[in-house]
């Protein structure tokens, strides 16, 4: 039976009992569950086309109807949304995005250094900006903005209809979707909720595509990704104004929440690993000093800080059971017939937190990156292994890792050079406020439960210098606030009116 919560902890629990790759049942639904690197290599990347598909999946589909890349199945549609995809998210357009990556790094700096306390807001709208600047050349502002609040109430709401075992009824009962709404309301909810999740993805992702198209027809295209698509691809690939809309939104639900989690979790450890933080921060002192800010480069002779970077993904893979893939057809492996239609869990946070492959996998030790290319321990074969594992695998790999990776590489350096993260400390009786690195949100995407930390400049320098970038960066934000709400451009001139 497929658990109601803590999905990835009790898919592990079952890992340590039943092995690598063992099976469940959810109603007529059969699953198995990977849960080393061996297994998803062999079964999802050697047998990539026979596994690319998504479950059949009731709620989903009567949401998108089929057009959305993340859940879309493996059909030639699929393939065309997937190829557009891959012809706009290069590592060479990764490159290009790199400006405006580094201008929202330095608001999320400036938001900290004046408002540490917001730390979980500030993230949030910093990965929000990024890939609403990449995909429609519209940057978002502020935490309170149309945009991001829009996109975390719609993130919220498909978190709560999509994750497996959240509609049970439907899944247990499939006849159910056959009953009409109005009479059946108490034992088809679901039917409003993928209703309203609907309407929300017309306003959001149409709505935010229009502004693109109509850019064009005034010929103030702005070279975002949506507009090439619009200007290219649509005609090239034959893409409906639906697919092409639920290209841009499935772009948005891949990126948001998975690089707000990686910046959160370091967040959060910093202070519960001062170790880790002091050791790090003496090596970005050697290279990069206290006059002036990290540039990306810095990264090549900071090999401790990208060990942090991989040790992120393996304490806290963002998608801890990643997505679902299908079965295409009955596929034999160790000894068993896989059938067609299967259901396939990739346990990430199962391969990452295994005693046998990793020393102390409960641990924020990034050593463990120094000591062996993929962390594990010293006698265990890694050949297997790979560094893209948090990103899926097979077909449906994620086509959003290039610009993940710069984004993860200029904010983790950033962070970790302007502050210092320590415990807050109770007003009333001076002691330290714990932190329970431990404990996570439960859904398909891992988040820090909200905790309190103290994050101070680390020098009046520092705060100088994230003053000065900051007010440099100004040239870059107002490339993508053409088209900002009224309420934002206000903001905007009222932030920078302080700042000047
Ligand atoms: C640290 C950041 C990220 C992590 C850890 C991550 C992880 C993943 C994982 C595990 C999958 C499922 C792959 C599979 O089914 O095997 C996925 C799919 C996907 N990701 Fe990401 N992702 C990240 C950032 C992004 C970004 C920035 C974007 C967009 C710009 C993005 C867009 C997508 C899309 C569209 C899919 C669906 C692909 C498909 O089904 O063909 N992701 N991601």
């Amino acid at each position: 039976m497929f658990p109601a919560q803590s999905i990835y902890l009790k898919l592990s629990e079952w890992a340590r009992e039943y092995g690598d790759f063992y099976s469940l049942k959810m109603g007529p639904e059969k699953i198995i569950v990977l849960s080393s690197a061996k297994a998803v290599k062999e079964f999802l990347d050697m047998r990539g086309p026979s596994t690319a598909d998504r479950p059949s999946a009731h709620i989903p589909d009567q949401v998108h109807k089929g057009d959305s890349l993340v859940w879309g199945r493996y059909s030639e549609r699929w393939k065309l949304m997937r190829k557009t995809v891959h012809a706009i998210l290069t590592p060479a357009s990764a490159e290009k995005t790199c400006s405006i990556q580094f201008a929202e790094s330095t608001q999320l700096l400036h938001d900290l250094l004046h408002n540490p306390k917001l730390h979980f807001q500030h993230v949030r709208r910093l990965s929000a900006s990024v890939i609403f600047s990449v995909l429609y050349g519209k940057r978002v502002p502020r935490y309170e903005s149309y945009e991001a609040t829009s996109m975390f109430n719609l993130l919220h709401a498909g978190e709560h209809l999509f994750l497996p075992g959240a509609q049970l009824p439907v899944d247990m009962f499939p006849f159910l979707k056959y009953l009409p709404e109005g009479p059946f309301i108490a034992i088809t909810p679901w039917k409003k909720k993928c209703k309203d999740l609907k309407e929300m993805h017309q306003n959001l992702f149409f709505g935010s595509l229009e502004q693109c198209k109509g850019r064009i027809e005034r010929g103030e295209s702005a070279g975002c990704l949506m507009e090439q698509i619009l200007e290219r691809y649509q005609k090239e690939f034959g893409l409906t104004w639906h697919e092409v809309g639920y290209i841009g939104g499935t772009l948005l639900e891949g990126g948001i929440d998975t690089s707000t989690s990686i910046l959160q979790m370091l967040i959060m450890l910093l202070p519960c690993y001062p170790e880790v933080q002091q050791k790090a921060q003496e090596k970005i002192d050697r290279v990069v000093g206290h006059d002036r800010i990290p540039q990306r480069d810095d990264i090549k002779n900071l090999p401790y800080v990208q060990a942090i970077i991989k040790e992120l993904g393996r304490f806290g893979p963002p998608l801890p059971f990643g997505v679902p893939h299908a079965t295409i057809q009955d596929e034999e492996y160790r000894g068993y017939i896989v059938p067609k239609g299967c259901t396939v869990f990739q346990n990430q946070w199962g391969i990452f937190h295994d005693p046998e492959t990793f020393e102390n996998p409960d641990q924020f030790w990034p050593d463990r990156y120094l000591l062996t290319k993929y962390g594990t321990k010293p006698d265990v074969d890694d050949s297997f292994f790979r560094d893209t594992i948090m990103f899926g695998a097979g077909r449906r790999i994620c086509p959003g890792m290039h610009i993940a990776n710069s984004s993860l590489t200029i904010n983790v350096m950033n962070l970790l050079w302007a502050f210092t993260y320590s415990k807050a400390k109770d007003p009333l009786t001076g002691s330290e406020i714990p932190i329970d690195p431990t404990k996570m949100s439960d859904g398909f995407a891992l988040f820090p439960l909200p905790f309190e930390c103290s994050i101070q400049p680390r020098s009046q320098k520092i705060a100088d210098l994230i003053h000065k970038h900051f007010v440099d960066a100004i040239d870059v934000f107002t490339q993508y606030e053409d088209a900002l709400q009224q309420e934002d451009k206000e903001y905007v001139a009222r932030v920078r009116s302080d700042l000047i």
